[in-house]
């Protein structure tokens, strides 16, 4: 996806990005809506999901053969987790400095896991890791009509 700013190309992308119960039960949801806000990136879908057991599996799947793939879904399912879609020129590997190192002890401080999180087990938040995850999470998780078409008035702000 493009877009033209001054008759520059600017190339977007989206990405998946989920606060996970230990974040929701914790009231970390907003903080970390206001850290992707406060970058530049457009907000594009945004909902609470109980998620299913099946929509678990589904998501993780590429974790399946791996010890920890059990707890992993089971602590998925255990309360409602915020979905959200997020895009904006490189977005996906962003997001994921963002979001800092999977295992919360080793995050940077000043990104989410780094600032909030000890356990890897309670790591607060997903982010997807590549265009190609990126694109099937947002199906996965997200109907076409979930995704709002909209410009924020920030854009010729952010974007040269
Ligand atoms: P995520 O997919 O949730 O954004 O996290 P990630 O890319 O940083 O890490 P990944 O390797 O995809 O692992 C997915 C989630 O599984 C849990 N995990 N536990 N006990 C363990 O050794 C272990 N390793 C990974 C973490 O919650 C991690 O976010
Ligand atoms: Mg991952």
């Amino acid at each position: 996806m493009a877009f033209y700013i001054w008759h520059k190309e600017i190339i977007l992308e989206r990405t998946f990005v989920m606060v996970k119960p230990d974040g929701v039960q914790r009231g970390l949801a907003g903080n970390v809506i206001a850290r992707f806000e406060a970058k530049g990136f457009k907000l594009v879908g945004l909902k609470l999901v109980s998620v299913s057991r099946e929509l678990a599996e589904q998501h993780y799947g590429v974790h399946k053969e791996r010890p920890f793939f059990g707890s992993l879904v089971e602590f998925i399912i255990s309360a409602p987790v915020v979905a959200m879609v997020w895009e904006g020129k490189g977005a996906i590997a962003s997001a994921r400095k963002l979001i800092g190192a999977t295992n919360p002890l080793e995050s940077a401080p000043g990104t989410i896991r780094g600032d909030f999180g000890v356990d890897i087990g309670r790591n607060l938040i997903h982010g997807s890791d590549a265009e190609e995850t990126a694109k099937s999470e947002i199906a996965l998780w997200f109907s076409e009509d979930e995704l709002a078409s909209w410009e924020p008035c920030s854009t010729p702000w952010l974007y040269e």
